[in-house]
């Protein structure tokens, strides 16, 4: 965050409150850890609707660290929380209206983020929105730079509606800067995994794919997995989201956060599949579109430009595919009990 606070943190640097909501979720954890090690004071907000109480295990024996159980729709709770704090990172959403529900994401994305702009305005703080690369949709580019065209789909069909929730939100940061003067910066993260105690499709595809090798189970592919996506380490994800905390010039700026390359999801269960260290040969369940939701579409491509990042913040990803799924793979099969013990009920048969 950015110097101005009035306390002096670790390694002399000045320390400010921080509110992270969303934070029992995959990228949550990460960042308010990275911030507490910076010396900052860190409150945490979540609802656990679909993050984990587990997830926050590095950060809550940190004397800096507070945590609430709270839904980001409620002004009167996320006013008080928020009180005295002068960067709001806004991470809390429903991202896959699939799995989370067509209305619900709807409201959590619009309702919450309306919220999380107001106080931030009433208690004159900082915020950062979470937005997704989902939003260039349709968009025939092979590449998108953070000036490309968003072409969303059709109305009817769902799973527009956290993209389109996303819009608004960036549409409403903007807003909020043009007629409150609160200041704004918007990243838009794509394909982020890492560490987390969430096991579901929400977390992305690897996690799903890692433990079908490690239980020995076919890996379910949705359509014929050509289509292709960027994959990018949580802790690249995290150094990103500081840099932009920490720029001034970041301040009314749109980031991409993703990673250089990309995979198909049919070779990422192959390399899954290998570090594991499976006998068999890989084994696939291809699931049709059609099995798992009416008129669903899947972007075929997904590939982001990340120089605005690299010019603007200095920032690459350090870990490259290989490497961080070696990693996940490590850690999810050290952690495979607890991982269980967190998701009761998980089977890959119902993971469509
Ligand atoms: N991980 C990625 O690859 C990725 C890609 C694009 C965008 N994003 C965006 O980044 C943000 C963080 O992503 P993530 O992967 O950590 O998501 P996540 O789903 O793991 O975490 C989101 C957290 O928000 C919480 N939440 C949901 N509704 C809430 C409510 N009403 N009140 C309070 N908390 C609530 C959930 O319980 C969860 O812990 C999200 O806004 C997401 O849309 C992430």
């Amino acid at each position: 965050m950015a110097a101005g606070g009035d306390g002096a943190g670790r390694d002399g640097v000045l320390s400010e409150r921080g509110v992270v909501t969303g934070v029992a979720g995959l990228i949550g954890p990460h960042l308010a850890r990275a911030l507490l090690e910076k010396g900052h004071e860190v409150v945490g907000v979540d609802d656990l609707s679909q993050g984990r109480r587990v997830n926050l295990a590095s950060c809550v024996e940190h004397p800096s660290f507070r945590f609430h159980e709270a839904d980001v729709r409620d002004l009167g709770s996320m006013e008080r929380l928020t009180a005295g704090a002068s960067t709001l990172v806004h991470l809390a959403a429903l991202k896959i209206p699939r799995y989370t529900g067509y209305l619900a994401t709807l409201e959590v994305n619009g309702r919450g983020t309306e919220v999380v702009l107001e106080c931030a305005r009433r208690h004159g703080a900082r915020m950062l929105f979470a937005s997704t690369d989902d939003v260039y949709g349709k968009n025939p580019d092979p590449r998108f730079s953070e000036e490309s065209t968003l072409v969303l789909g059709d109305s009817k069909i769902n799973r527009w509606a956290s993209a389109v929730s996303k819009v608004y939100g960036e549409h409403l940061c903007f807003a909020y800067a043009e007629s409150h003067g609160v200041p704004v910066s918007i990243v838009r993260y794509s394909g982020i995994y890492g560490p987390t105690y969430q096991l579901s499709r929400l977390s992305g595809p690897q996690d799903i794919f890692i433990h079908a090798a490690l239980t020995d189970q076919p890996m379910p592919i949705h359509g014929d997995g050509t289509q292709t996506r960027p994959f990018a380490h949580v802790s690249d994800a995290v150094e990103a989201t500081l840099r932009v905390l920490e720029a001034p010039y970041a301040e009314g700026e749109v980031v991409n956060v993703g990673a250089a390359d990309h995979l198909s999801i049919v070779n990422l269960a192959y390399l899954v599949w290998r570090l594991a260290g499976a006998r068999t040969r890989p084994r696939l369940r291809f699931v049709p579109y059609t099995d798992f939701s009416r008129g669903y579409e899947d972007p075929r491509q997904r590939t982001v430009d990340i120089g605005k990042a690299e010019c603007l913040l200095g920032w690459r990803p350090r870990i490259d595919v290989g490497e961080g799924m070696r990693r996940q793979v490590e850690w999810f099969r050290e952690h495979l009990e607890e991982i269980r013990q967190a998701n009761p009920g998980f089977t890959l048969e119902d993971e469509r």
